[in-house]
This record gives C-alpha cells, sequence and structure tokens, in this order.
C-alpha cells in the first residue's frame, strides 16, 4: 500500500479531494463510497469548495454508504444516511436518487444486509472507498476479529466505539449497540480503497494496520491484500510509523501527474 503522510488534516483533505475530482473527471457517474465521523470533514470540504468554484462538475456523481446504525429512527440526525445527505450529496448539490445506503430501520436487518452488498454490486461496484480507521483498528465498523472476507452484515459495536462515538449523542446510553456496515471482503472489492487518519489518536492503530502482520484483530490491516490502497496521514497519526522516512522519500519522488 502507498503511505503518504501529510502535514495536517486539511493537508490531507485536500490531497483525496484531488483524487477524487480526478476520477470523476474521467468517469462522471463514479460510484464514490464515503465515511463518516469527523475525519473525512476536510475531505467532503475540500470537494464542495471545487463544486462552488466551478472546478469540479460532480453532478453525475453517485454516493454509497459505508455503514449504518441500527434502529435510530429514521430521519435521526446521528443515522449516517442523515449525516452522508447532510455532509456531501447536498454540499455536493446531488439529488437523493444519486445515493445508496444499508437500510438502518428495516425489519429484516440481514435480508437489508444482503441487499445492500447486492446493489454494490450490480452498481458496478465501488470506484473509490474512502476509509477512516477506529482506535481499536476497524474499518467500517468491522470490529476486531471480523472475518477477512465477510460481507454486508449486522455487528456489534465494542464499548471502546460506543465511548468513541458517543460525542455524536447525548449520552452514551444513546449509541445503538448494533450497525449494518459493508464487511471486510465487501470493501477489498472496491477499486481504489482510501483510508485518512488524522491525529495522534489513531498512531498506534495506523501503525498496526500498516507495519503489523494482516490479521482480523486489527481489521484495517487487510488494506495490505488490496493492490491499490492508499492511506494518507498526519504527522501525529504517522508518529509510531518506522518506515515514516521511507514513506515520505517515496511520495517525494513520485510524479505529481501520478495522483495517489
Ligand atoms: P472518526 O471515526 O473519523 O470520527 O475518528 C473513524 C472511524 O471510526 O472509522
Amino acid at each position: 500500500m502507498e503511505v503518504v503522510i501529510v502535514p495536517d488534516a486539511t493537508a490531507g483533505g485536500e490531497l483525496i479531494a484531488e483524487a477524487m475530482a480526478a476520477l470523476m473527471r474521467r468517469k462522471p457517474d463514479a460510484l464514490l463510497g464515503v465515511a463518516t465521523g469527523s475525519t473525512p470533514l476536510p475531505i467532503y470540504q475540500a470537494l464542495a469548495a471545487k463544486v462552488r468554484a466551478g472546478e469540479l462538475d460532480a453532478s453525475r456523481a453517485r454516493i454509497c454508504q459505508l455503514d449504518e446504525y441500527v434502529g435510530l429512527p429514521a430521519g435521526h440526525p446521528e443515522s449516517y444516511r442523515s449525516v452522508v445527505l447532510r455532509e456531501v450529496v447536498e454540499p455536493l448539490g446531488l439529488g437523493e436518487g444519486s445515493f445508496m445506503g444499508p437500510d438502518g430501520t428495516a425489519p429484516d436487518v440481514h435480508a437489508a444486509c444482503e441487499a445492500y452488498d447486492t446493489a454494490l454490486s450490480a452498481a458496478g461496484g465501488v470506484d473509490l472507498q474512502l476509509l477512516g480507521i477506529g482506535t481499536d483498528g476497524h474499518i467500517g465498523f468491522n470490529e476486531p476479529c471480523s472475518s477477512l472476507a465477510s460481507r454486508t452484515r449486522i455487528k456489534t459495536l465494542t464499548r471502546q466505539t460506543r465511548e468513541d462515538n458517543a460525542r455524536f449523542f447525548d449520552s452514551l446510553d444513546e449509541v445503538p449497540h448494533h450497525v449494518m456496515t459493508q464487511g471486510i471482503g465487501t470493501i477489498l472489492e472496491a477499486r481504489h480503497l482510501v483510508l485518512l487518519a488524522t491525529g495522534e489518536g489513531k498512531a498506534d492503530a495506523v501503525a498496526h494496520a500498516v507495519e503489523g502482520p494482516v490479521a482480523a484483530l486489527v481489521p484495517a490491516s487487510a488494506l495490505q491484500l488490496h493492490p491499490h490502497a492508499t492511506v494518507v496521514v498526519d504527522e501525529a497519526a504517522a508518529s509510531k510509523l518506522k518506515l515514516a522516512d521511507y514513506f515520505r522519500a517515496t511520495y517525494a519522488a513520485k510524479p505529481e501527474w501520478q495522483g495517489i
């Protein structure tokens, strides 16, 4: 995988937004897999700025969700459907019809997970999937010891993840215990995986994912199995990488036109 160390979150957002814009210029109806949480917000802000500046026509892009809480009422502001509509779909000037996600309100959660997995393939597969990383090494909501071959399914959140996400709710008790998430096998089918991690709190998870063994205990380590995976980290999140100097030198030597 390619590791790119950037000075800060804003630079990471700009770099990834440019890669997404380049993809949309090549393939206007690209299927873009988006992630939620705080980390990807600079990417969405940079993309929206390009649209506003007239540098990017995103009007034919298609957006798909990585994961969703189970059981939040429809329209709940912290459901990932609401978050993606608010942070990505609306700022890019897209309609709801350009967007797909797992139905967290479905009475049959298992069937809804399977339907979503099938719908992603039927849509031609994800062209670029954005990922964050949990402090416990999760991608999507594939918590430690998720099968590396898993498909979209229901998962139970670890206490750590519920505590990490409690900031979006009034209290820890309100954070759902269950989620639907693209499986690791599903995620690995995207043509390009781009993981962004910022801040010192992610340094251990990044080091384990990038330089540790491929292991279900660290779901993000599955990116090592993908032929086109890019890990973009700021200096703080890169602080525990043994090969940081090598990553810096490799990226500095890369021709600019090649992108990530
Ligand atoms: P965060 O979440 O960006 O809010 O840290 C990342 C994740 O849990 O994947």
